[in-house]
């Protein structure tokens, strides 16, 4: 029995000497499992948006439809089908501001296409409370004489109209114009606006939408300072990872101790209801 207890006291004291020495250590850098990133137009991007193609091919940090593309230094993101340049990211508030990717810089823009959230992929993204919808006619042939067009659209006889949602007059648009387009806008009022010939101003600043995280398993990761992943088992079908800060995957990251339930809380009540 003594002679047990004396061979295991210095393998305890090695064990606790070596723990401490890992644990304690001041010079260890300390290392993000989910790198940020920038295009090169200097906005910073963090978890959960991701750069598609830089992370593991089979495994990745962030949330699914937050994978990003750089084109001309600018972050593009995909929404349904289509691409929109990525303009803010406010990471408190868990909203991001996008824009059309195709919009010249002139002061009439055309909205290309409708914005639409693909919520197959993106259904923890939604509007918030700030945003309008706003429907674009563009070349009717014919119209109530007594509304008034947007002035730079017109074209010979053809007039192009924009209403909000809910104050589109009685007609047959889809009938005697050419195109409509449902865009997206953050309406700030003054200096014209949508309705007041601002409608190109508006166009360029945007759309904002808030996220929350995907699932109920992302939010108790995230809830113990954990990132979400996910991981492609065959190509096809993803499982969700936790990662913690230390890289380490997990069911929960409790030792990292950050509750960041609240803001998670907060973000969904920006949504419509
Ligand atoms: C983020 O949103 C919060 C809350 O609305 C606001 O106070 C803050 O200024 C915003 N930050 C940025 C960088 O836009
Ligand atoms: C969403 O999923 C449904 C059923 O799986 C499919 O029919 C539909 O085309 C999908 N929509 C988009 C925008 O991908
Ligand atoms: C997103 O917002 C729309 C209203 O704009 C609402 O009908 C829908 O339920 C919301 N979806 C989610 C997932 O919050
Ligand atoms: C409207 O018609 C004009 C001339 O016919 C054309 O140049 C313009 O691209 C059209 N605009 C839209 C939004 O289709």
């Amino acid at each position: 029995m003594a002679s047990i207890a004396h061979h295991l006291s210095p393998l305890l004291l090695f064990t606790i000497l070596l723990h401490t020495s890992i644990n304690g250590s001041p010079t260890k850098p300390p290392t993000t499992p989910c790198p940020s990133f920038d295009c090169g137009n200097g906005l910073i991007i963090s978890y959960p948006f991701w750069l598609k193609g830089k992370q593991n091919n089979d495994e990745y940090c962030g949330y699914p439809g937050f994978d990003l593309l750089c084109t001309d230094q600018q972050p593009l993101i995909r929404l349904s089908n289509h691409l929109y340049r990525l303009k803010n990211i406010n990471y408190s508030e868990n909203t991001l501001t996008a824009t059309y990717l195709e919009l010249n810089n002139g002061a009439c823009p055309i909205a290309p296409h409708d914005v639409r959230l693909n919520l197959n992929i993106s259904y923890f993204l939604n509007y918030t409370i700030e945003d309008k919808m706003v429907h674009f006619f563009y070349n009717c042939t014919l119209y109530p004489p007594s509304l008034s067009s947007i002035a730079c659209l017109q074209h010979g006889l053809k007039r192009s109209y924009v209403f909000m949602e809910g104050a589109i007059p009685e007609f047959d648009w889809q009938r005697f114009c050419d195109s409509t387009v449902s865009a997206v806008v953050v309406e700030k009022g003054g200096d014209g606006g949508v309705l007041g010939g601002g409608f190109g101003r508006v166009l360029q600043d945007g759309f904002k939408l808030g996220w929350r995280s995907p699932d109920s398993d992302c939010r108790a990761c995230e809830a113990t300072g954990g990132f979400c992943g996910y991981r492609y088992s065959d190509g096809l079908h993803r499982n969700f990872i936790c990662i913690c800060s230390d890289g380490r995957r997990s069911d929960n990251c409790h030792d990292n101790g950050v509750v960041e339930q609240t803001v998670v809380e907060a973000s969904a009540s920006l949504f419509y209801a």
